[in-house]
């Protein structure tokens, strides 16, 4: 059967497919599939007729991973800590790296200035932007403190066989390419952005960053939703994928990997930004605690950035409402586990809300996408509704950790050590948890109950 002219490709996540359909029949994404002319002549996928025809390789000898001879290479550090903890330890010669991030969140700002150290380090360093022109890039860099970024060498570019050849001329020990979805080859028909396009140029940018042992850091945007747009179909091909994540308006940021194939993805680094640049919060956890409001619907969650234990505040304010249905109003956490606190809250607990707007926050700016949140939302919620604040021993702010389940019971969540010993360290203790409270309705007894000088002890509920 002959093979169609063109093909449907899903800008999300790259599926392929010979009708066009409104959605993504792989990813259940609505109108991602735009439509792509075969280049003629291009040689067909190996069919089955054609297999008996192919040539026969030789064939090679398999060793033991004992016997592999592994070189262990000399990272490149970006003399920014967070962002060489993330990768493990710094960049890998001849690596690509994916930093993907929401439209100012910073992507240009961390990257300039990770190049502006490597930059004053001695290294050979390249900067290429496919979104800004040379003299926005000096704007910027102009601003970020120390004044090393107004040394590194930039291009502004968008055809991709013009930076493969600067590139060659230029053999760069570290690159950055900003970003992969603006730069455009030429010889495919698609627009700059489309799915072809993307992995193109992926491709042909990794082919020379092997050839060369360049580390390339390749910027990619994010949807609202927070997924990789075009660049979910780059994640098996990078050999690191970092998300920078946080909002605009904001001031914390936090970058974490989500695929490292030189270290591992449990680390996350906290940043803030100030008017020179990105900085490093070093202490995350102190800020926060001692900016935790107390007041009737905070509370303290021990949540987990990657490995490390943070503490958060998370607030949360209910009001009646003129509106049916009323207003759910999250940020920095997932809407869907509101609603799932919201309903445990209103069975389990006998703390019904259908008539109230409910708004949760987690202050900073930091998004918490781990259930063990769960508790915390409820705690703030709860004590917003009841108008009673939320406080530990000595009038300390309260902590918490852990998730609901759907029958109202407390479910141990990873690392509960680390975020125990985390809210020790400020004093905040003992900290409502499912290991010492098996249910919901314990935790709020406890929490709620009013608090003197000394502490009852933890209620055990049926
Ligand atoms: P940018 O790095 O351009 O974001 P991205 O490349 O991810 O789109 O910077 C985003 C925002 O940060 C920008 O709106 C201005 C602000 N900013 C500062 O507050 N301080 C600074 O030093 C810089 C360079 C930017
Ligand atoms: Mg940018």
């Amino acid at each position: 059967m002959p093979r169609p002219a063109s093909v449907f490709a899903c800008s999300a996540c790259g599926h392929e497919s010979a009708r066009w359909a409104g959605r993504c029949p792989a990813c259940g994404e609505w109108n991602t599939l735009v439509e792509h002319v075969r280049p003629a002549g291009r040689p067909d996928g190996p069919a089955r007729g054609r297999a008996a025809a192919r040539p026969r390789a030789a064939a090679v000898t398999p060793v033991a991973l004992a016997d592999v001879e592994a070189v262990e290479h000399a990272r490149l550090s970006t003399g920014i800590g967070e962002l060489d903890a993330v990768l493990g330890g710094g960049l890998v010669p001849g690596s690509l790296v994916l930093l993907g991030g929401a439209p100012g969140i910073g992507k240009s700002t961390l990257t300039t200035m990770a190049l502006a150290n490597l930059c004053a380090a001695g290294r050979r360093t390249l900067y290429v932007s496919a979104e800004e022109s040379a003299a926005q890039i000096r704007l910027r860099a102009q601003r970020l403190a120390g004044g090393d970024a107004l040394a590194v060498p930039v291009i502004a570019e968008t055809d991709l066989d013009t930076v493969l050849a600067t590139l060659e001329q230029e053999r760069p020990e570290v690159c950055v390419v900003d970003s992969v979805q603006t730069l455009h080859c030429a010889q495919l028909s698609s627009a700059a952005g489309s799915v072809a396009q993307v992995r193109e140029v992926a491709a042909e940018i990794m082919h020379v960053a092997k050839r060369w042992r360049m580390a390339v850091l390749l910027v990619g945007h994010v949807t609202k939703e927070g997924a990789l747009a075009g660049p979910r179909v780059l994640e098996h091909l990078v050999d690191c994928v970092l998300q920078f994540e946080g909002e605009r308006e904001r001031t914390y940021r936090t970058v974490r990997a989500v695929k490292n194939r030189f270290g591992s993805t449990n680390q996350a680094g906290v940043f803030e930004m100030r008017d020179d640049g990105l900085v490093e919060v070093l202490d995350a956890s102190a800020r926060f605690v001692a900016e935790a409001t107390r007041s009737p619907g905070s509370v303290v969650l021990c949540a987990m950035e990657g490995s490390r234990p943070l503490l958060v505040e998370v607030q949360a304010l209910v009001s009646s409402s003129e509106l049916v249905p009323p207003r759910r109003v999250v940020s920095g956490l997932d809407r869907n586990r509101l609603a799932l606190v919201l309903a445990v809250l209103g069975r389990h607990a006998g703390i019904g809300l259908g008539a109230a707007d409910v708004f949760v926050n987690v202050v900073g700016g930091v998004r918490v996408d781990e259930p063990g949140a769960d508790l915390a939302v409820a705690l703030a919620v709860a004590s917003a509704g009841r108008r009673t604040a939320l406080t530990g021993d000595g009038g300390r702010p309260l902590a918490c950790f852990g998730e609901l389940g759907l029958t109202g019971e407390l479910r141990t969540v990873a690392h509960a050590d680390r975020r125990l010993a985390e809210a020790r360290r400020f004093g905040l203790d003992p900290v409502i948890a499912p290991e010492s409270h098996r249910t919901l309705r314990a935790a709020l007894a406890e929490s709620l109950s009013p608090r003197g000088g000394s502490r009852a002890e933890p209620a055990q509920a049926a």
